[in-house]
């Protein structure tokens, strides 16, 4: 969602910020604004659409200043209009906010602002002229600043810009910011990624900070935390660049063999310690929207089989569980972002139970809201459809999963096998099945995933992901309910793509039958050519893990179908990376 970056220095802040700002695309953006101080003014230029046809419209990477700041803005409160685009400023013109989350008292806010002008729809704007009243009631810009972030209700961060100081001023509540920390000068921003290419010296901001910024460091204004240390991040600008590959989504595809390999030849007894906390649970919560619920789903279904108690819920879940969930049950939350407000807004709600965090992103507000953070390590993912993310995310639930209940053998020998098997999957027979199958299924409007079991995880997994990038309409149907209604939605030629391993080979063949009777065609994932299908796409087996070859090869159909319908996979419509309203 929303991008906010900010850079206050001793050379130029344009071309850094710029480049910053462009780091922050994959989140999702409608339109694009910067604000750029010179001498005792700050200009502000910004309009809907990409970030590249602004900058050359109004010739942006022309200018010269030390102090800037940039914001993508993906539409909540008012239209994709160039007046609702950040950054939004006071009466006076000289204080400008970009900001990321929802205002919730804007109404009441602007209400008492009757001698104000606002020229947007949005909340945003109440902010620079609130600040601007505090200043006319005498206080400093810092301090009003303070003084607003206390007044305002909601989760969400953002950055003001005052034309007489030398400082940048940010608050944190709910969204993400963090600086980066240079000799030159620092950075302010919602991600690390953007910035890496200046500064691996980075200090995360925690909920409630309110801090400035200019050429000499940071200074904390309020914070409920006393650690502000700078933290070096090890991961290098090559992480997050595309190298000879069309897209992020497809680089991130095929890293998942090497973050799989890593993983297994990896010491994870550290795991040891929050599958003992799972292990004393009575029982065990996982939590996790979109992409992060289906791994979560697999992790449980897993832990069910084996008779331990679990259930997996997606975050709006628990308002409704909220009466049925006991202090002594644990909860395991799994993100990307680590920003997913459904789950931020819901943590009140199991603020007594020990909580373990599987999280892609160090310094986020899940990662600091957890007694126990398990870093996924997967890589900064640019592609807005989560899929080494998933993968190792699922992979890491389902292993503590495991652990906790005493089953860490037989894990560690499937990820083994797991990890040797998928030299069978990435292989050129395999793409061409994929490539075949995407232009066979590319004009659909509707297509079946199907499954039983974990195979019906994977089938939600791949549907999601065929929906987010290729527009087609992708529906996850169990195949044991599919006689109970959807059938009737299969006539002649109706695409179904089945997952078949081999726990319930037979009453899947069955369930496919039915849908062969009707002239339904069928797409098998398995590990052998059946005579029920028309296709055949082969996976590999590995036992608790024998969903992640099913879903790899759902990933890569989804993507080969986006590709051939020219659609950007790395940045579909009206989808943003971190989803941080609610
Ligand atoms: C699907 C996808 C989304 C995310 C969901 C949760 O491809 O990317 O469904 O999985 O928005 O995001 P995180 O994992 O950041 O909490």
């Amino acid at each position: 969602m929303c991008g906010i970056i900010g850079y206050v220095g001793s050379e130029n802040s344009i071309p850094l910020v710029l480049d910053g700002i462009k780091g922050l695309e994959y989140r999702g953006y409608d339109s694009f604004g910067c604000a750029i101080k010179t001498g005792n003014k700050i200009e502000i230029l910004k309009d809907i659409g990409r970030i590249n046809k602004v900058i050359a419209g109004q010739s942006i990477d022309k200018r010269l200043s030390s102090m800037s700041m940039a914001h993508t803005r993906w539409a909540t409160n008012g239209g994709v209009t160039k007046e609702n685009a950040h950054p939004l400023a006071d009466c006076s013109g000289k204080i400008a906010v970009v900001h990321n989350g929802i205002i919730e008292n804007f109404s009441d806010l602007k209400k008492d602002m009757q001698n104000h002008s606002f020229i947007s729809d949005t909340d945003t704007e109440v902010l620079p002229h609130m600040i601007e009243e505090e200043m006319a009631n005498g206080k400093s810009f810092e301090d009003s600043v303070v003084s607003v972030s206390n007044k305002i209700k909601g989760f969400s961060s953002f950055v003001a810009m005052n034309s007489d100081s030398d400082s940048l001023v940010a608050v944190k509540n709910g969204s993400p910011l963090v600086l980066g920390i240079r000799d030159k000068g620092v950075f302010v921003s919602s991600d690390v990624p953007s910035f890496l290419n200046y500064t691996n010296k980075v200090v995360y901001l925690f909920d409630g900070d309110v801090v400035s910024i200019n050429t000499t460091g940071f200074k904390v204004l309020k914070s409920n935390s006393s650690s502000h240390k700078v933290n070096i991040v090890n991961f290098s600008p090559k992480d997050v660049e595309k190298g000879k590959n069309k897209h992020f989504m497809i680089k991130e595809i095929l890293e998942q063999h090497e973050l799989i390999t890593k993983l297994a030849n990896s010491d994870i007894s550290y795991l040891r310690e929050p599958a003992s906390i799972m292990s004393l649970a009575k029982k065990i919560y996982i939590i996790g929207s979109g992409s992060s619920f289906h791994a979560g789903l697999m992790a449980a279904n897993i832990l069910r089989d084996f008779g331990r108690d679990a259930t997996a819920l997606q975050p709006q879940d628990l308002y409704n569980y909220s009466k049925l969930i006991t202090d002594e049950d644990v909860i395991m939350l799994i993100s990307q972002s680590g920003e997913t407000m459904d789950i931020i807004e819901a943590l009140p709600l199991i603020k007594n139970n020990k909580k373990i965090g599987i999280i892609n992103t160090e310094g986020s507000t899940l990662s600091n809201s957890v007694d126990y953070f398990i870093n996924m390590n997967a890589g900064h993912e640019k592609g807005v459809a989560a899929t080494k993310t998933f993968i190792i995310s699922a992979i890491l639930a389902t292993l503590i999963s495991m652990f906790s209940i005493n089953q860490e053998t037989e894990a560690v020998n499937d990820l083994k096998l797991l990890d040797i098997n998928l030299y069978n999957l990435f292989v050129p027979s395999v793409y061409d099945a994929i490539k075949k199958t995407a232009s066979e299924i590319k004009k659909e409007t509707n297509l079946f995933f199907l499954g039983r079991g974990n195979d019906y995880i994977s089938a939600l997994e791949a549907s999601l992901k065929m929906k987010e990038i290729s527009y087609i309409h992708a529906e996850a149907i169990d195949s044991a309910t599919f006689k109970h209604g959807p059938l009737a939605l299969i006539s002649k030629g109706t695409y179904s793509i089945a997952n078949v391993s081999d726990r319930f080979k037979e009453l899947e063949i069955n369930n496919l039958k039915e849908i062969k009777a009707r002239n339904g065609k069928i797409i098998g994932i398995a590990n052998e050519r059946l005579d029920i299908f028309d296709s055949f796409i082969r996976s590999q087996s590995a036992g608790i893990f024998s969903f992640v070859p099913q879903v790899i090869i759902s990933q890569l159909l989804a993507y080969y179908v986006s590709v051939s319908k020219h659609i950007d996979p790395d940045h579909p419509r009206n989808l943003a990376k971190s989803v941080t309203t609610k």
